[in-house]
């Protein structure tokens, strides 16, 4: 059984098919990237799987039960937690209470979760912050805070859009530390990323979108050398 299968999602806004009949499956500890032109529907994709969207067409499942009809908090409880392209953390709450707070909510008691707090504070240098308030961290630190979030109980997968986008070489490094030492203990993990080095680095294989449908899902490197893949960015340029 799949850790993540998606059969046949169809999202729709108006007129335009955002993501059209996607089809794709995840196993258990796998490392797989997602990538696309701007505006190919990865996001929407991940809206899908997470909740925030209902499909039109299709079916999601998390370890082989639906979850396409669940809410947001049903699916993280579910073991399924994500990072957002727009980084969310409670600004008006301390680094160290944004840990807590979610550790409460997927069923930590107060110790479990300050134990836990604890150990991510340290793991993603975010020890010196951590009584701040997360409106005052750097964009690079409320990613790492917002990516520290999704592993206060470790999920049976983690979506993470676009982790490394406009953050300081350090704490990319910290960040693609950490999912390379999870994944190799087994964590399950499904990343969008534009940074091509390291999607090349990090996952062994890739899932390619382009106007809402995937156009290649095979080895990374097949993948960034497939000519359907290369015209589907040159034309997105071009456009
Ligand atoms: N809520 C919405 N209402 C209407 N159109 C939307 C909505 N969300 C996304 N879209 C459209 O759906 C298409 C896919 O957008 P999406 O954000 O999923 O792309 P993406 O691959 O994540 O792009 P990027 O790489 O820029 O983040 C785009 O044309 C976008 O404008
Ligand atoms: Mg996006």
């Amino acid at each position: 059984m799949s850790c993540l299968a998606v059969e046949g999602v169809t999202k729709s806004f108006g007129g335009l098919r955002a993501v059209d009949k996607v089809s794709f499956a995840i196993d258990d500890g796998e490392l797989v990237g997602l990538i696309g032109p701007n505006g190919s529907g990865k996001t929407t994709l991940l809206n899908v799987v997470s909740g925030y969207e209902r499909p039109d067409a299709g079916r999601v499942l998390l370890e082989g039960q639906p979850i396409h009809d669940r809410k947001p908090e049903q699916i993280a409880q579910a073991g399924l937690l994500r990072m957002f392209q727009l980084t969310r953390v409670f600004r008006r709450m301390s680094t160290v209470d944004n840990l807590l707070a979610t550790g409460r909510a997927l069923g930590l008691t107060h110790a479990q979760a300050a134990a836990r707090a604890g150990q991510l504070l340290a793991e993603l240098a975010l020890e010196r912050v951590r009584d701040l308030d997360a409106g005052q961290l750097s964009g690079g630190q409320q990613k790492l805070l917002e990516f520290g979030c999704c592993f206060m109980v470790p999920p049976r997968i983690a979506l993470l859009d676009e982790p490394f986008a406009a953050v300081h070489p350090t704490m990319k490094e910290i960040m693609a530390g950490y999912i390379r030492v999870r994944h190799a203990e087994g964590q399950t993990f499904f990343i969008v990323s534009h940074d091509m080095p390291v999607i090349v680095e990090l996952c062994t294989r890739t899932v390619c979108m382009n106007a809402g449908v995937v156009i290649a899902d095979e080895e990374t490197r097949a993948v960034l050398n497939d000519p359907v893949v290369i015209e589907a960015y040159l034309g997105g340029e071009a456009a």
